[in-house]
């Protein structure tokens, strides 16, 4: 067991999940459908990944998933709202009872010391908004500012830490996965860039909507962090990272936290056809949203390389490893910026994600020194196939071995000044994977299902729910 200096007092330890991914209960209790219980169904079809009409069916095992959560000692849990849960249409009359489920999770994790962070959108916009046009028009920055304030009224008076969007710059670049969009906005290269915006405008709304309602409220949203790492000292190579790091993290971050749009970015946009409409007034609430941003949530799990992109090559998004079987990665590339690379001196999970705790601590650092804000790490993990053993154990020693890697990685950039009040990998418990279904897991806690089989899932504990639980109750002093 390896021992380090423990950590701050009143660090947050804990993990996270998202509605969609384990709540089930898809059609239950008034709720409608969301944009992620058709995409699901799309991708059970193609893949055979499970939908999330059950998902870990976290909707009936909610008490004995917080009474897990305790007996691991956590201090912290991130969840998200499911929009179409309370507000069936996304705007009007909510639903009673889905409203209802959101108390009664927070209480009872309020009644076992577990502070709430709730993330109010992770990729599941209703059915009904996506009708009205979605991320594509400007009527959603509305939209959501009116879930937003609801919320905020609902469950404010019981929840400090708020998160607006999950990774929003995933979002732009899987576009056409993580929404239902037309074919025509599909195929109009700007309308991501459009989309952003819009959600960019629907932040600050919302940011300004906590501080407004929630006494001594936090918001802040979660970023999907990677460094962009040069594939060699080549000036061409480093000038790509450049490109890379600015277009995929700064360009997102600055808009947060300092309220303005990466000027190097722009200029990339307009060059390349895809700059996106800003009208009047915008700019300013922009800048006011990065007044009330209070703490930057970071989704760490991986670094990634780059190169000068090679001259002809189109535009084409990272695509993930479908098959759970090492290589198949296709990776991005932006046209005169930067090209996807293997990087050859790190591994890389069955997935094929890279494995860099380094990578954290340089991420966590340099947040630190250019914005000064407080950051949370709202996701981190490792993504496995897990083995239910005939006596119910599970051995995971490679999450153990990858988790205590980054919390080593954590503890030195603290030491080095950066401000992290907690962390909280992915996932508490196990679920629906974006990509890969329940064959993908990333758990504490196992959750008894396969992607045909939806079966009791009945709930057993991994090697690595008794390693964190040591590693919480010495404040990650033993890992
Ligand atoms: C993050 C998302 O990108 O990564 C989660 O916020 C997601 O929703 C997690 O589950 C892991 O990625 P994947 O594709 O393996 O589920």
């Amino acid at each position: 067991m390896d021992v380090v200096k423990s950590f701050p007092e009143g660090f947050l330890w804990g993990a996270s999940t998202s509605a969609y991914q384990c709540e089930g209960a898809a059609l239950e209790d008034g709720k409608k459908e969301n944009q992620q219980d058709v995409i699901n169904r799309e991708i059970h079809q193609e893949y055979g990944y499970a939908d999330c009409s059950v998902a870990s069916d976290h909707y009936h095992h909610y008490k004995e998933d917080v009474a897990l959560m305790a007996e691991m000692g956590f201090t912290s849990y991130r969840f998200s709202i499911n929009w179409a849960r309370v507000l069936p249409d996304g705007i009007g009359a909510p639903n009673p009872k889905g409203v209802a489920f959101y108390h009664n999770l927070i209480d009872e994790l309020k009644a076992h010391n577990i502070e709430p962070i709730v993330t109010m959108w992770h990729y599941d916009l209703p059915m009904a908004t996506v009708e009205r046009g979605g991320w594509g028009t400007r009527a959603i920055v509305d939209e959501f500012e009116e879930y937003a304030r609801f919320l905020c009224k609902e469950y404010g008076s019981q929840v400090k830490y708020w998160l607006t969007i999950n990774e929003q710059s995933i979002v732009v670049n899987y576009i056409d996965r993580k929404n239902k969009i037309t074919k025509e906005q599909q195929f109009d290269p700007k309308f991501r860039y459009q989309a952003n915006h819009y959600m960019n405008l629907a932040h600050a709304k919302a940011a300004i909507a906590v501080h407004e309602l929630v006494p001594g409220g936090k918001c802040g949203a979660a970023l999907d962090m990677a460094p962009y790492y040069p594939h060699s000292c080549d000036p061409r190579d480093v000038m790509a990272a450049k490109g890379a790091n600015a277009f995929k993290n700064n360009f997102y971050m600055d808009a947060y936290i300092k309220g303005v749009y990466t000027p190097s970015v722009l200029k990339y946009l307009e060059r390349q056809g895809l700059m996106f409409e800003i009208q009047q007034g915008d700019l300013e609430l922009i800048k006011r949203g990065a007044e009330c941003f209070d703490f930057l949530g970071i989704n760490y799990y991986q670094s990634q390389c780059v190169k000068a992109p090679t001259p002809g090559l189109a535009r084409r998004a990272k695509q993930n490893n479908k098959i759970g079987k090492g290589g198949h990665v296709t990776y991005e590339v932006q046209p005169d910026l930067f090209e996807g690379c293997l990087n050859e001196t790190i591994g890389a999970t069955d997935f094929s994600m890279p494995i860099d705790p380094m990578g954290m601590q340089y991420v966590l650092e340099d947040i630190h020194d250019r914005y000064h804000i407080p950051v949370m790490i709202c996701e981190n993990g490792f993504g496995a196939y897990d083995k239910l053993e005939a006596d119910g154990s599970i051995h995971d020693p490679y999450r153990i071995e990858y988790l205590r890697e980054h919390i080593k990685a954590m503890k030195a950039a603290i030491e080095n000044g950066a401000e992290v009040l907690g962390y909280n990998p992915w996932s508490a418990f196990d679920l629906l994977s974006t990509s890969n279904g329940i064959t993908k897991r990333y758990g504490f806690i196992y959750v008894d299902r396969t992607d045909d089989e939806v079966r009791e899932c009945k709930r057993y504990k991994k090697d690595s729910f008794y390693w964190y639980k040591n590693v919480i109750a010495t404040n990650g002093k033993n890992l």
